[in-house]
């Protein structure tokens, strides 16, 4: 099990990703009629969103074993070897940051997604040859943030690839009025929509925040959350009406201030912040794109009028 007494253990108590809930639901019970594994999953999308819950909830509804460990985490051939023989039948083995698995090991996992089997080489030199083991079936369930750096025979393994969305103000409210109870904190309607305003559409973020101001209500109010409590203690965690945090807003500010609001290529703009594009191409532009504060033009990333205004600034105070 999955700790974190937050984190929903069963499909039907997991709020939002209507459609994930409702294919994995019926690939959990045709898989569950069948006495059979469950196929191969990979989950993409900006972090927070779900993806670790998701691959327990897997696990807890076909009633098998999760085993988690992350892609940076295995760095040889044959630490993912003794992983996947230790596995039980059915078990859920999550990779997280799947996409950082080094080639020689990811290479391991091929033969046992594809065969529930792995070649292991013994001997050497000219006496070496290799023998297949077979596994347990399984059932592997990914996470990345970085869906495009996944190679192609790895991504095509995967009988299930689903995108996680950010959530809406209403899910997420709904999110914070269950993690409310499992607190045991008092929160009135205008709180959690304050709350859930500020989570920049992710479960993890509410729920982060959530622990957060309960902190603030219970030693500078009377415990209980309303919307000035949710306001005051968000002003001072820095994060904004609409949920942008200190990246988001540096983001914009350096299109803005050092590029004249844009267009500017990806490359340019990551040099500038001294990030990697990829990264923020699917982990940072995501929700500022979703909401409107960025536009991607043929020529680059632009900043809208709505983050200009959002930000405060004079857009012709930057025109040229
Ligand atoms: N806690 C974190 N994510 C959740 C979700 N999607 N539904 C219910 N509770 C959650």
């Amino acid at each position: 099990k999955i700790e974190s007494h937050l984190r929903p253990q069963l499909l039907d108590d997991y709020i939002g990703q209507e459609k994930a809930k409702e294919i994995l639901k019926v690939y959990i019970t045709a898989a569950r009629e069948r006495g059979e594994a469950l196929d191969h999953v990979l989950f993409y999308g900006p972090p927070g969103l779900g993806k670790t819950t998701l691959a327990g909830i897997i696990a807890n509804e076909m009633h098998v074993n999760i085993k988690i460990t992350s892609g940076p985490a295995i760095e040889k051939p044959g630490e993912m070897a003794a992983i996947l023989n230790n596995l039980q039948e059915g078990d859920v083995l999550f990779v997280d940051e799947i996409h950082r698995l080094n080639r020689q090991v990811e290479e391991v996992l091929y033969p046992a997604m594809e065969d529930y089997a792995i070649d292991i080489m013994i001997g050497k030199g000219a006496s070496a040859r290799s023998i297949r083991l077979d596994l347990p079936k399984f059932t592997l369930v990914g996470a990345t943030t970085r869906v495009g750096m996944l190679t192609a025979p790895l991504r095509d393994r995967f009988g299930v690839i689903h995108r996680l969305e950010f959530y809406t103000v209403e899910e997420l409210k709904r999110i914070i009025a269950r993690s409310a109870k499992v607190l045991d904190v008092g929160i009135d309607d205008a709180g959690a929509t304050a709350l859930a305003r500020r989570s920049r559409g992710t479960p993890r973020l509410a729920n982060r925040l959530l622990k957060r101001v309960r902190d603030f209500a219970q030693v500078k109010y009377d415990g209980y959350i309303t919307e000035d409590v949710a306001n005051y203690a968000l002003d001072l965690l820095d994060v904004d009406k609409c949920g942008l945090d200190q990246t988001d807003r540096n983001l914009l500010m350096t299109i803005i201030e050092r590029f004249d609001g844009g267009p500017v290529g990806l490359d340019t703009l990551a040099a500038s912040l001294s990030e990697d594009s990829g990264t923020i191409e699917d982990v940072y532009e995501p929700y500022l794109l979703k909401n409107g504060f960025i536009q991607r033009t043929p020529r680059g990333r632009i900043v809208t009028d709505l983050a200009y205004a959002h930000l405060g600034i004079l857009k012709q105070n930057h025109e040229k």
